[in-house]
């Protein structure tokens, strides 16, 4: 492995623009209107594969979005590892708050990144950590160095949920087997200090409608007589947290696991400034669950947030008007042991019941997926940290993180297979925000990085 820095040196120009090739082509899951560009992004990615050095690639038609599907098999007795990442990526929007265009990336410097990173959106989710594993896979074949196998499945539809994904899992369980999943879809605490994510928030995802009269009415011939929904809304949502911001929906924290003061407190060493947290956010002050503090809040404990709330009249100068109907988007975050559909019907249940006479409330479900843990005594964990160790000069730390990718526990279930998170983009590059960026450094080290832990994986596995 003595090379794989001195190969990155040789080809990182290339490989850079490679990723910005990539990040060119708008692969915008949400929006319909983007639906030839996702068709792009899947095909460019089988290109890629191919190029790398895998034996065999192909695109998988799906109900939805294709799942790009290549694997390299050098020895049936070997180990497979099964790398899973995401060639979709989120809405631009608010594109006018990006000070250079989302989909035409450029190489800015910033505080964090002093040599530069890559910004357009996908930069970093995911675009950018997934084709780290294709150049790494490439190293490998060119250096003779691939220690096992390996399979790739990168899909198109995370951002929406991965409906397509669970149907191609179910149905090819012989396929996809493997005895380790690698994603690098997540972060670290920052480039000095590396850390594998060792847990992540599973989701509930509701959208709510409450109605009021059958028409908009006049504000001042009806206001005061008649339910206004956009009133409604506002003090339904206002009371699903008391005032210690717990949630209130009864029956919600029943299957939520407490940590112990030693798990609490072993969290509490990794490194983490609430000065710098409320500067980069220009916050006065941190929010948040009586008891816990800014790190638990964000990982172990479970939340609810209006992603979205509408209704009424929002365009220019004032419109007297009591609107018909009101409508939010709520999103559930949820840790390992509380069920999604589960949780989904509790909310249901008591949005409705707590809904006044004068309205009728409608809840519809979007998506949802269960959380993760995975143990930090495992040889992929020991591989992932070993690889981190070489490569950082400091061991990783284990995180648990607030965000989600709700597939991994349905890969547990039916692959039976555990997942090592190995990301490599940091909290402050912006993913889902205006203005998401990939640290080149962050790039190339990933790059460097993953390659030690195919080696250690399989020497632990003998
Ligand atoms: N890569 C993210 C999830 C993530 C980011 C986990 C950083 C941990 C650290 C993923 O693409 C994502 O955005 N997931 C969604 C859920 C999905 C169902 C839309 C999320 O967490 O909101
Ligand atoms: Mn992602
Ligand atoms: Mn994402």
């Amino acid at each position: 492995m003595e090379n794989i820095k001195a190969y990155v040196q040789e080809h990182k120009d290339r490989f850079i623009n490679e990723l910005i090739e990539l990040l060119k082509i708008p692969s915008v899951s949400a929006d319909t209107a983007y639906s030839h560009d996702v068709f792009e992004t899947a095909d460019a990615v089988k290109a890629s594969l191919e190029k790398a050095g895998c034996d065999f690639v192909e695109i998988c038609d799906t109900p939805g979005y294709p799942i790009v599907y290549g694997e390299k098999i050098i020895d049936p007795n070997l180990p497979t590892v099964l790398v899973y990442g995401h060639y979709d990526v989120q809405p631009p929007d608010p594109v006018e708050l990006w000070t250079s265009p989302p989909f035409e990336p450029v190489i800015k410097k910033t505080e964090i990144h002093p040599e530069g990173a890559i910004f357009a959106r996908g930069a970093c989710d995911d675009k950018g950590q997934m084709y780290m594993h294709v150049k790494a896979l490439e190293y490998m074949v060119q250096s003779n160095t691939l220690p096992c196998n390996v399979k790739f499945m990168i899909e198109g539809e995370e951002e929406i949920g991965s409906k397509s994904l669970s149907w191609f899992v179910e149905r090819n369980q012989e396929k996809l087997k493997n005895d380790v999943i690698l994603i690098s879809d997540t972060g670290m605490i920052s480039n000095q200090q590396p850390s594998i994510t060792t847990g992540l928030r599973g989701l509930s995802y509701v959208e709510v409608e409450v109605t009021g009269p059958n028409r908009d009415l006049h504000s001042g011939l009806y206001g005061g007589a008649v339910a206004n929904p956009i009133n409604v809304l506002a003090k339904m949502i206002a009371s699903l947290h008391d005032e210690n911001n717990h949630i209130t929906i009864p029956g919600f924290y029943d299957n939520v696991e407490e940590l112990s003061l030693e798990e609490r407190a072993e969290m509490a060493k990794a490194p983490f400034n609430l000065d710098n947290y409320k500067k980069a956010l220009d916050l006065n002050d941190v929010y948040g669950e009586k008891g816990y503090v800014t790190n638990e809040r964000n990982s172990i404990r479970p939340t609810l947030d209006v992603n979205g709330i509408w209704g009424g009249y929002t365009g220019e100068g004032a419109k007297t008007v009591i609107a018909s109907k009101a409508f939010a988007k709520i999103s559930m975050r949820l840790v390992p042991n509380q069920d999604w559909e589960q949780i989904t019907e509790l909310f249901t249940k008591h949005f409705t019941s707590i809904a006044p006479a004068g309205v009728t409330v409608l809840v519809k479900p979007h998506h949802g997926g269960q959380g993760y843990v995975t143990p930090i005594d495992s040889i992929g964990y020991k591989a992932a940290n070993m690889a981190y160790t070489e490569t950082f000069g400091v061991p990783a730390i284990p995180v648990r993180s607030g965000g989600s990718i709700p597939i991994v526990a349905l890969f547990e279930k039916e692959l039976k297979s555990k997942t090592i998170l190995m990301g490599f983009g940091l909290d402050s590059d912006a993913i889902h925000s205006p203005n998401e960026h990939f640290g080149i450094f962050n790039y190339l080290k990933g790059i460097e990085t993953i390659p030690l832990f195919y080696k250690y994986f399989v020497e632990l596995s003998k």
